[in-house]
């Protein structure tokens, strides 16, 4: 499967138009650009989302009322200081992760954004580990992007422990543009699978907000 550019498409494409809503919305600030450069500095992979895709995590958890959170997908704990920023002084991220040295780094990150007190960190392979919280749910937004072939069994559990009214968030939803192509590997089998059950499954209202990587987006009806 292919993997995501560096620098993320934006709009209709035209860089000018990306350099206005930088200069208007200000989506990255100082906390933000630490973490990112520190991650390639730690020689992360350069898969975290892109500015602007951290400014809707943060201002769609704001929307969502969100106190309670869940995200499949650490890395360097870009994305985690976004959702912990929207839920406000008492929101609460579990957090999951695979590597860790991912996990030491985004430790890092959220000591660095002060909100170190509030980010629960799982290391190991999510579908394991995601037992160990389901005492607290249900939960109000679940954010996933971590590895492709799991994301139907993702969705399978957010669906099981969402609050109904609670939303569900997965990045790289275009599978790296390929998703309408016939065919493909597992990967984009299961994310056209995944977006199948989103958008059809009955337990979902979802859409797709057409950022660069696709960012599929459901609020639980039943
Ligand atoms: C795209 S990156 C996450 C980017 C992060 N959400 C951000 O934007 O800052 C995907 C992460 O998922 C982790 N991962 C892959 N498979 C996993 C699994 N089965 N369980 C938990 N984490 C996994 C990878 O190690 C990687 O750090």
């Amino acid at each position: 499967m292919p993997s995501s550019p560096v620098e993320k498409g934006f709009g209709q494409g035209d860089p000018a138009l990306e350099r206005w809503a930088d200069g208007v919305y200000h989506p990255e600030d100082a906390v933000l650009r630490e973490i990112r450069e520190r991650s390639v500095r730690e020689g992360l992979p350069l898969i975290a989302v892109g500015r602007f895709d951290g400014l809707h995590l943060e201002v769609l958890a704001r929307a969502a009322g969100a106190s309670k959170a869940v995200e499949i997908g650490t890395l360097g704990g870009y994305s985690g200081v976004c959702l912990l920023r929207g839920m406000g002084p008492h929101g609460v991220l579990h957090t999951f992760e695979y590597s860790e040295k991912h996990a030491r780094v985004a430790n890092e990150s959220f000591h660095k954004a002060g909100v170190a007190a509030r980010a629960h960190i799982h290391v190991g392979a999510a579908l394991d580990r995601l037992p160990e919280i389901e005492a607290e749910a249900p939960f109000d937004l679940v954010f996933v992007d971590a590895d492709k072939v799991s994301y139907p069994a993702y969705l399978a559990w957010a669906a099981d422990h969402l609050r109904e009214g609670g939303v569900l968030l997965a990045d790289n939803a275009f599978g790296f543009g390929e998703i309408h192509l016939p065919g493909g590997d597992e990967g984009r089998l299961a994310l056209r699978k995944f977006n199948e059950q989103l958008a059809q499954g009955g337990r979902f209202r979802a859409t797709m907000i057409p950022t660069a990587e696709g960012l599929a987006m459901g609020v639980k009806v039943r």
